[in-house]
């Protein structure tokens, strides 16, 4: 099993959960956050550098299988795309599940996800 943890503009946040229904994932915890991604320029204020202000985005949480892992990317990259790629179209990141429970049946693991 894997976590995949994505950071996405907030508009595509429906695009990409269309995408990811399509492909057989509704499960999913949104979040929204602020970030900031690689260094694309340095923010100056009256000639001093600055702390460079946090953008709002959206984490999607979502546990999967490992076989959904790959469909899941290939959907959340197509969607959150800004027409042919842009800075600040978002990052995924692919994290170990150890262990899942649902809390209604105890079931763990897999059946649980
Ligand atoms: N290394 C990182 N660690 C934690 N969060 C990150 C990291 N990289 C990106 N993020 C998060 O993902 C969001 C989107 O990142 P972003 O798409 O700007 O990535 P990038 O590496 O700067 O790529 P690009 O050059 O396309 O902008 C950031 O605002 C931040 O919230
Ligand atoms: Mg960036």
């Amino acid at each position: 099993m894997k976590m995949i943890v994505a950071v996405i503009q907030p508009e595509k946040l429906d695009e990409v959960r269309q995408a990811l229904i399509d492909t057989g994932i509704s499960r999913v915890t949104v979040t929204r956050v602020t970030g900031h991604g690689r260094q694309e320029d340095i923010d100056l204020y009256r000639g001093q550098e600055v702390v460079p202000d946090l953008l709002t985005k959206v984490r999607l949480e979502v546990a999967l299988n490992d076989a959904f892992v790959e469909p899941a990317i290939e959907a959340i990259c197509k969607a959150a795309k800004n027409n042919g790629g842009k800075i600040g179209d978002g990052k995924i990141f692919v994290l170990p599940l150890e262990k899942v429970v649902r809390i209604r049946t105890g079931e763990t693991g897999g059946d649980a996800v």
